[in-house]
């Protein structure tokens, strides 16, 4: 696969059977990762000693790793542990000589570790990459605080955005649990809502809109730049607005 060069200098993958890049261009791997994902999620669980994290699915693992570099970068005394699928067990195999942004020196040992045994585990972090299909192994989870969504687009992995894998997706949350997204197209947020979660619309500082839904009603709005997003109205004004499925 060839590499490409993203806006903040970190480097991506083009996926040839995909048709698409694995992170946007314009916002960059490491900014996408952090800012879509990483900071909102461990933002709303500030005072959390341990968290179970779904990272769907780990291509070059930029949700997984950047999240273990913000914990350390900030010396914050959480522990981890990483559950992730992919499809692609040699594209995890290359991962110990894929060229990492500078922010992840100091996890290299890591990396080359994820890429050898699809496993790694020391005091903070346990990290588990199944190599295999997401549907299938999202069944056997449970007390997921955050799941990092983050397939390719709907269109080409629409698998990974159906109202049935949502369903999957909502039986294996803990109580109090958040799913962060790039997406915020109208059937993928039909298809989280119709499995009873609140649907939010967040702009992190990188001015991109990006999409939270949790299994409970959140009361930091103002301080997050966390919306609201009525979906009851949302249905009402738009007939169209019908969710992704299986059987679609
Ligand atoms: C957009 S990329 C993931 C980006 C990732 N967060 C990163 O930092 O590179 C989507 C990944 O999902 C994998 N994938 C797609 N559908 C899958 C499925 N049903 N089960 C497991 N892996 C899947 C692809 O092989 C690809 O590596």
């Amino acid at each position: 696969m060839d590499y490409k060069i993203t806006k903040d200098g970190s480097k991506t993958l083009f996926s040839q059977k995909y048709n698409q890049t694995f992170h946007s261009m314009q916002d960059g791997a490491l900014s996408e990762a952090l800012h879509k994902h990483i900071l909102p999620a461990l933002s709303i669980f500030d005072n959390a000693k341990e968290l179970n994290i779904l990272d769907i699915c780990f291509g070059l693992g930029y949700n997984t790793l950047g999240t273990i570099y913000h914990i350390l970068k900030n010396n914050l005394t959480i522990k981890v542990n990483f559950f992730s699928p992919e499809f692609d067990e040699s594209l995890v195999d290359s991962l110990k000589d894929f060229e990492y942004p500078n922010e992840f020196d100091s996890i290299k040992d890591i990396i080359r570790e994820l890429a050898i045994y699809k496993y790694y585990k020391d005091d903070n972090f346990e990290i588990k990459i199944f190599i295999g299909d997401a549907r299938d192994y999202i069944k056997n989870l449970k007390n997921i605080d955050i799941v990092y969504q983050d397939a390719f687009s709907s269109d080409t992995n629409k698998e990974l955005w159906t109202k049935e894998y949502f369903y999957d997706i909502s039986k294996i949350l803990s109580t109090k649990a958040v799913i962060t997204t790039y997406s915020i197209a109208t059937p993928v947020r039909m298809a989280l809502f119709e499995n009873n979660l609140f649907i939010y619309e967040y702009q992190s500082i990188i001015k991109k809109r990006s999409t939270i839904a949790t299994n409970f009603e959140f009361n930091k709005i103002e301080n997050m730049n966390i919306k609201y997003i009525d979906m009851d109205k949302k249905k009402l004004n738009s007939p169209n607005a019908i969710s992704l499925s299986d059987k679609s």
